[in-house]
């Protein structure tokens, strides 16, 4: 089954408990939180003490998408935090084992991240060891950009590597998300659809997500 994570990067931070709670009645499986840096990425956003607030207003597991330098500073205190999902962008983590191994003691389930421009070679030697894979379909720092096409290919061969060695990976995909593209994102072979102002941009969320869903159902 497909599962649909709305980043809280597009909702109104005003409201954010009110923003989580409504697309959980909508239907929202998990709930994506963007952290950024202002260094591995021009944007800053979020920390642990959102997370925690996130956690006190929501059942849904969190998964924190990291997008900062040294993220293994950081990942006890988003554990702690209540993220059941954490993901390092591999670009960042010169010891990327480490990092996943620190994610996996910290009790969460560890997840790696691709740019657009980053080869899926550098799974080689991670992909057994990772609950899910992150694909990004936009280069990472901002909410509402054009989904990049050649981004459904990498999602195929992966789905392909990950079915060649048995393994149950999720793949996650993130960025460009929307009524257009995810019915070829689930066909090429995601399992977790994030989408940021799609959802929250929408009037209506449990009507973009079911939406979202008629459109998956098929995959
Ligand atoms: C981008 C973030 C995404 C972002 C997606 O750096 O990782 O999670 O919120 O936004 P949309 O769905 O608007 O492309
Ligand atoms: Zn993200």
């Amino acid at each position: 089954m497909k599962l649909i994570a709305p980043s809280i990067l597009s909702a109104d931070f005003a409201r954010l408990g009110d923003e989580i709670k409504a697309v959980e009645a909508a239907g929202a499986d998990w709930i994506h939180a963007d952290v950024m840096d202002g260094h591995f990425v021009p944007n800053i956003t979020i920390g642990p003490l959102i997370v925690e607030a996130v956690r006190r207003v929501t059942e849904l597991p969190i998964d924190v998408h990291l997008m900062i330098e040294n993220p293994d500073n950081y990942i006890a205190a988003f554990a702690e935090a209540g993220a059941a999902y954490i993901s390092v962008q591999v670009e960042t983590c010169i010891h990327l084992n480490r990092a996943v191994q620190l994610i996996k003691d910290c009790g969460s389930h560890p997840g790696v991240v691709l740019n657009p421009s980053t080869t899926l070679a550098s799974l080689e030697w991670i992909l057994d060891d990772v609950d899910y894979v992150l694909v990004m379909s936009v280069n990472p720092g901002f909410g509402g950009q054009a989904f990049i096409p050649g981004s459904l290919d990498k999602i195929k061969a992966l789905r392909e590597l990950i079915k060649n060695r048995g393994l149950s990976t999720l793949i996650e995909v993130d960025g460009g998300v929307n009524e257009k593209t995810i019915a070829e994102i689930a066909s090429a072979g995601a399992d977790v659809l994030v989408a940021g102002s799609a959802i929250f941009g929408s009037r209506d969320y449990q009507k973009t997500i079911q939406s979202f869903r008629g459109k998956i159902s098929d995959y």
